[in-house]
């Protein structure tokens, strides 16, 4: 799993072009600077923000933050937490896909869906193509997802998954539990899924 990475690291020089995810709802695709209102309005929502760091609303000046770390992440690994944009409309609804805060946990999956948005499956739908695109494109050999213990949708979306709990720790002075699936556990449904590159 970490030859993988590193390897993407490696080729920092190579030119960049960042896969995108089609599923049958969802497109998944690069966050661009551009995103920045959209994401704002989507993260200074208490509810959206009630278990993700502090947990309070991100201001402005934080969601610039947050937007360029995701951006320069991607670039960087070719990969990471891709844009969930709505086929139908078009509509930026949130994001899902890796983040990597830990040599410990490793590859971890993340989500985030705007609140109106709760309720229909949609980070299920977007976060098993990215199980899909971990373990087939980028040879991970298991995917982690953290989250607060009363974070039950976050919860439901892991089990969701097939992902099982591991156990519960603490994660940046947080306590969480953590859930992972190998990729010996997984395998693809007939789900819609086309990677466009
Ligand atoms: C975590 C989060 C993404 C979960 O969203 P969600 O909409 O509950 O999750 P899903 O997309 O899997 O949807 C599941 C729900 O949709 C329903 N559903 C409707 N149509 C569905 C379909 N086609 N497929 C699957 N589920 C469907 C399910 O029955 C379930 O309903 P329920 O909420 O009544 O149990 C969302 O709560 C969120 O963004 N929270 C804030 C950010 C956050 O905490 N992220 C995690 C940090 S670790």
């Amino acid at each position: 799993m970490l030859a993988a990475l590193q390897n993407r690291d490696d080729a920092q020089s190579a030119p960049f072009v960042a896969d995108e995810i089609e599923t049958s709802r969802l497109r998944l695709r690069m966050f661009a600077p551009e995103d920045l209102d959209d994401l704002c309005v989507i993260a200074s929502d208490p509810e959206v923000m009630r278990f993700i760091g502090r947990g309070l609303p991100f201001t402005r000046e934080e969601t610039l933050l947050n937007l360029t770390s995701i951006i320069n992440a991607f670039r960087r690994r070719g990969f990471g937490r891709w844009a969930l944009v709505r086929k139908e409309t078009g509509a930026l609804t949130g994001y899902c896909g890796f983040s990597f805060g830990s040599e410990e946990v490793g590859v971890e999956l993340a989500y985030m869906l705007s609140r109106g948005e709760w309720g229909q499956g949609l980070a299920t739908e977007a976060a098993r193509a990215c199980l899909r695109y971990g373990f087939e494109r980028l040879g991970l050999s298991s995917i982690a997802a953290l989250t607060r213990p009363e974070n039950f949708r976050s919860r439901g979306v892991m089990e969701r998954l097939g992902m099982t709990y591991v156990r519960a720790g603490h994660h940046f002075g947080y306590s969480c539990v953590c859930y992972s699936i190998a990729r010996g556990d997984w395998q693809p449904d007939g789900s819609v899924y086309r990677v466009i590159r």
